[in-house]
């Protein structure tokens, strides 16, 4: 018998529990205690799992107490949200994924385990992967963006990088898959509300990043806490067990979110504790993140026969099966043992840096105004978010409090000396007052450019933020009103840096300013990595991986829209478009400028004609005419016209990257396994139908702007 099993043979019920139970712990002048309980549980082993601490000395403190001081001496499984980094922090999750760079979404989530597992943690409630379509949603700040292909590319990329090689390893992290299934889909964009999709939505556009996860060897998966169709995914049996354990072989651990089991009895599916425990056990949820449901209710619901102890039995083992992975039990201290070096962190500031920089979008870049030229004389900084480095962290960060970002102003003013920065903020983020504006206007005639920094507070994006208006908050608007038009009469270029979770509603604002960037929240090094691409020390490289719309009516909005019997047509009344407003984003999916200018040409689909299991070249060749060097991003996607279901209008299948210089071109080359072209056919089954692929080739999901070519999926050869 192995150890596992041996422990379970010893193990009261009240042990059991313990380890299908996690609190949420704290530390007090007094020590570290577990809320709701105390550190007597853990010594009573009836705690087996914690959140929200972090620090190697209280780490090790509590783990002392459960395996030096509890009768069984199970070690602990300690969790945190390390998000988008620990104490050091990369842009938000959306931002990093308007990088396109998988090398650097496995590196950010290295980074961050490294840093995390030497305060002490075990486990990350990360990567976040629900796709979302809808910017009303703030919780779309800690996710992927809109696109399922591209949220599966970062699934792996994350759950690699928080994993490492060998989950034994003493810097690696247990991921945590998150938030299974369609947490993104809330209506109206409603945080926590009910979710109704359909079969085919949920596994062609929500589940894929799960499915990716987890292949990539995820430890564990947490259920959202929103319903899907009228079953909350905290009792969802079949799409736990039934999708992910049977179907896609999850053999990890479910961690329910914070008092998700209780919460049954909201949804209205359970009378009390004991029911809603049991639904939670029996749809395959292993551990009670804080609703303290199992260790309260399982007991009652052993009596009442609505669960076996085989059933309590098998969500132990796979507790401790993940302690065992993670090396816990040979050595409990092993997280946290070395403090982390100078150089160390320091070179992980210089990835925050270049991470910051790479997710930024530049959006607009009229003229050229960016890069200032480094002969600017004075800079004019103003706008509520250019001084407010608690702001650059973003919605979501547990461990980061200690360090105050680098600021907008901050990181200008290291980079150009104090008296070239000038600074009003004008108005507050979300507050009535104006009459800052008129001292911010003055800046305006004693600089060559202005550089307006305004958006959401990060408070604005993230869990429990939903908004259902998208412009500038407070009086913003006003102010940037005021800065544009004496910018024109002074002549003299306004470039705004636009901070948000979300894409945001700000059509006339992007429409007057000469260049805008979507900054997102860029983390610890914001004002560094900022001014690194405004002084064009580096070139803005990111793509906006969500669809920016015009008006707050055109949410969801996302490129992957099947086609209508009625497209779009202005001559036609009687087609899918709104009366008052364009049916297409302000910026769609992809887009992105970069310093140089990059055209493509000479689209290569080859072979004509594949099976199955063939693999498709494609190759485009870039060229860049403009006056500086570009990192330029092409898009693959694929229309499969004729189908027995009718299939998305763009596909995304790929991407790849080119750097160039001022005059150079090059070739891109991606590959396509024809695998990727099957679909969920009739019976939502893969199918891989015969016929015509389109294959198109471009800068975004715009079709007008991209190349296209044809490939024949041929059914397989007759043996
Ligand atoms: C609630 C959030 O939904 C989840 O993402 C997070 O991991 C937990 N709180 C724990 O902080």
């Amino acid at each position: 018998m192995n150890r596992i099993e041996r422990l379970i043979g010893k193990m009261s019920l009240a042990e059991k529990l313990g380890q299908l139970t996690m609190t949420a712990a704290d530390y007090a002048v007094t020590g570290p205690f577990a809320a709701g309980d105390s550190t007597e549980a853990i010594k009573a082993g009836t705690i087996g799992n914690l959140l929200n601490i972090f620090g190697a000395d209280r780490v090790r403190e509590l783990q002392r107490l459960a395996v030096e001081e509890s009768r069984l001496g199970i070690p602990l499984l300690i969790g945190l949200d390390v998000v988008h980094g620990h104490r050091t922090l990369f842009p938000i999750p959306l931002g990093e994924a308007a990088t396109f760079d998988p090398r650097l979404w496995s590196l950010t989530a290295r980074e961050a385990a490294v840093e995390a597992a030497a305060d002490g943690l075990a486990m990350t409630f990360a990567p976040m992967l629900d796709v979302s379509r809808d910017a009303r949603w703030g919780r779309g700040a800690e996710g992927p963006g809109e696109d399922p292909w591209l949220a599966a590319r970062i699934a792996e990329a994350k759950v690699r990088g928080f994993q490492g090689a060998d989950l034994a390893a003493p810097d690696a992290l247990a991921a945590v898959a998150k938030h299974y299934c369609a947490y993104g889909a809330v209506t109206a964009g409603r945080d926590y509300a009910s979710v109704d999709i359909s079969e085919r939505t949920l596994h062609e556009v929500h589940m894929p990043p799960f499915a990716a996860a987890v292949a990539a060897g995820v430890a564990a998966v947490m259920p959202a806490f929103t319903d899907l169709a009228g079953i909350p995914m905290t009792a969802n049996g079949a799409l736990l067990t039934g999708w992910l354990r049977r179907r896609l072989n999850f053999d990890g651990v479910i961690v329910s979110d914070f008092n998700a089991v209780g919460e049954l009895i909201r949804h209205g599916i359970a009378a009390d504790l004991a029911q809603a425990a049991a639904l939670a056990l029996n749809a395959g949820v292993d551990i009670d993140m804080m609703a303290d449901a199992y260790r309260r209710g399982l007991p009652i619901a052993l009596e009442r026969r609505w669960v076996t102890m085989a059933d309590i039995e098998a969500s132990v083992r796979r507790v401790l099966s993940l302690k065992v992975r993670l090396g816990l039990f040979e050595d409990p201290y092993r997280r946290g043992k070395t403090p982390e070096s100078a150089p160390v962190i320091a070179a992980r500031r210089r990835l925050a840096r270049a991470a910051g920089a790479r997710a930024i979008v530049m959006l607009k870049n009229d003229g050229a105004v960016l890069p200032l030229p480094d002969s600017v004389r004075r800079l004019a900084v103003i706008g509520p978010l250019a001084d407010a480095s608690a702001e650059m962290r973003g919605p979501w960060w547990a461990a980061a409090g200690s360090e105050e970002p680098v600021s907008v102003l901050a990181g200008l003013r290291g980079m150009l000396g104090e008296s070239r920065v000038l600074h009003q903020p004008g108005v507050e983020i979300d507050a009535e007052s104006v009459s800052g504006i008129a001292s911010a206007l003055e800046l305006c005639a004693h600089s060559d450019a202005i550089l307006l920094c305004v958006g959401e507070s990060a408070a604005m994006s993230g869990e429990a933020a939903s908004r259902a208006h998208l412009g500038l908050p407070g009086r913003q608007r006003p102010l940037a009103e005021a800065v544009l038009e004496r910018a024109r009469v002074l002549r003299k270029p306004v470039i705004v840096i636009l901070f948000s979770g979300r894409a945001l509603v700000v059509p006339w604002l992007i429409e007057q300013a000469d260049a805008v960037l979507a900054a997102w929240f860029p983390g610890s090094e914001a004002g560094n990595a900022i001014g690194d691409l405004i002084m064009g020390r580096i070139g803005p490289s990111g793509r906006t991986p969500v669809s920016w719309p015009r008006a707050i009516g055109q949410v969801p909005l996302f490129y992957g829209q099947r086609p209508s019997g009625r497209p779009a047509d202005p001559k036609d009344r009687f087609t899918s478009k709104y009366l008052d407003a364009s049916d297409a984003p302000l910026f769609p999916f992809g887009h992105g400028l970069t310093y140089g200018e990059c055209t493509l040409s000479n689209l290569r689909v080859t072979p004509e004609s594949v099976t199955e299991h063939d693999t498709v070249e494609i190759r485009v060749d870039v060229a860049n005419g403009g006056a500086r060097g570009a990192e330029e991003t092409v898009f693959l996607f694929a229309r499969d016209k004729l189908a027995s279901v009718a299939r998305p209008l763009l596909e995304l299948k790929g991407f790849g990257r080119i750097h160039l210089d001022p005059g150079q071109s090059g070739t891109v080359t991606m590959f396509l396994a024809a695998q990727e072209l099957k679909f969920l056919g009739l019976d939502l089954q893969p199918v891989f139908e015969p016929g015509e692929v389109e294959i198109l080739v471009g800068p975004c999901a715009d079709r007008s702007r991209l190349l296209a070519g044809t490939i024949q999926l041929a059914p397989p050869p007759r043996a």
